[in-house]
């Protein structure tokens, strides 16, 4: 499988911040990208008005012609897609794998399909769903903001993404997605160690997201009081403690050694950040608590690792989640006004 002629379709799953970033990005470089949304932003407003990408990483405007969208996984036409991006959030992926498991045979030639998402273990849920093989796992340091339907902002930009997978070392055959990303002005790269990527960006989402979210303050406010400091320090030992039963590598041989770095390198470019958790609490949308803190306290479970702080913060993100139910818009924009 080549996978990199020009005329070759992405198919993107979720046109929300991600999916539209990527788009945006694989449209730049000349993809044809087609994207199956979620139902609550109309198709048709995308094919309307395209897609604008603007914020630190440039200004991308894909006209309405060159967009693709069906509104469902089963409305898709037996096109060739060379690969797929999976850009809903975790707490879609039973419904997405079980779709696709349906869809994967109308494909003309299997895809490669790339799961661009937060959390622990949701590659493995479409590896079940399809075959291991084809499954690759992003890890994305990369803010993106939805504004508008059809219009995602660049806020953050730590690393280059990168791009690997959890169920064999093959990697070069996702080099010309990475180079079209790269070319769309969106660094990618492929990754050998993408378990440690993965881990690297649990552990921060551990100690960031639901404290953010409970305590209704942006990152940078953890930071600087002792008591979320504590709390966060110890989120993070719990998870090294875990990650350390299961034999799983970090980039990182203690949970000291990734505290340092933690306050040194990551923290102080997303202290302005505020969690997309407290983000979803507010629009009354269910967060991914349970790929996050959930996974760890899943996995200390299986492995007898005692972890009642990760524990302790699914139970409060859950109870927050009910507080706020129907209370939202339920939209995945902010300050969002279809044009
Ligand atoms: N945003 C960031 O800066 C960032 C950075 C790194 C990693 N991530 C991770 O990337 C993932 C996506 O985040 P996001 O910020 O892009 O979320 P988002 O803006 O909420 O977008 C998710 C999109 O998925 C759609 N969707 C839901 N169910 C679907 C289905 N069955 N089929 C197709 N589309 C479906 C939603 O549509 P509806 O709104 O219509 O339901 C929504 O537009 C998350 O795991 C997140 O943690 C995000």
């Amino acid at each position: 499988m080549t996978g990199n002629t020009p005329a070759s379709r992405i198919l993107i799953l979720g046109a929300g911040a991600v999916g539209l970033a990527l788009g945006s990005g694989l449209h730049a470089a000349g993809r044809r990208i087609h994207f199956v949304t979620g139902g609550r932003v109309p198709a048709h407003t995308i094919t309307t008005h395209g897609i604008q990408r603007v914020g630190i990483l440039g200004e991308v405007r894909v006209p309405p012609e060159a967009v693709e969208v069906s509104p469902r996984l089963a409305d898709l036409g037996d096109f060739d897609f060379d690969s797929v991006l999976v850009c809903t959030k975790s707490t879609a992926n039973p419904e997405v794998a079980r779709d696709l498991a349906t869809a994967w045979g109308k494909f003309p030639r299997p895809p490669r399909l790339v799961v661009c998402q937060n959390g622990w273990g949701n590659a493995e849920t479409y590896a079940e769903a399809l075959d291991p093989q084809y499954v690759a796992s992003a890890s994305i340091l990369t803010g993106f903001r939805r504004n508008r339907a059809h219009e995602v902002e660049v806020t953050v930009h730590a690393r280059a993404i990168q791009i690997g997978r959890l169920f064999s070392r093959k990697i070069e055959d996702l080099e010309p997605l990475c180079a079209a990303l790269c070319a769309g002005g969106i660094p990618c790269e492929t990754s050998t160690t993408i378990e440690a990527d993965l881990g690297a960006k649990l552990l921060y989402n551990c100690l960031l997201n639901p404290l953010g979210a409970l305590a209704n303050v942006p990152y940078g406010r953890l930071g600087e009081s002792p008591p979320t400091r504590a709390l966060m320090e110890a989120v993070a030992r719990e998870i090294f403690n875990v990650l350390d039963a299961g034999g799983l590598q970090t980039h990182w041989p203690s949970a000291e050694s990734y505290l340092e770095v933690f306050y040194r390198d990551l923290l102080p470019p997303t202290a302005g950040h505020e969690s997309s958790m407290l983000q979803d609490l507010r629009a009354g949308r269910p967060t991914e608590i349970d790929a996050l803190s959930g996974a760890v306290t899943r996995l200390g479970r299986k492995l007898g690792v005692a972890t009642p702080l990760n524990a302790a913060l699914v139970e409060l993100i859950h109870a927050a989640e009910q507080a706020r139910q129907g209370t939202g818009t339920g939209s995945s924009t902010r300050g969002f006004s279809d044009p």
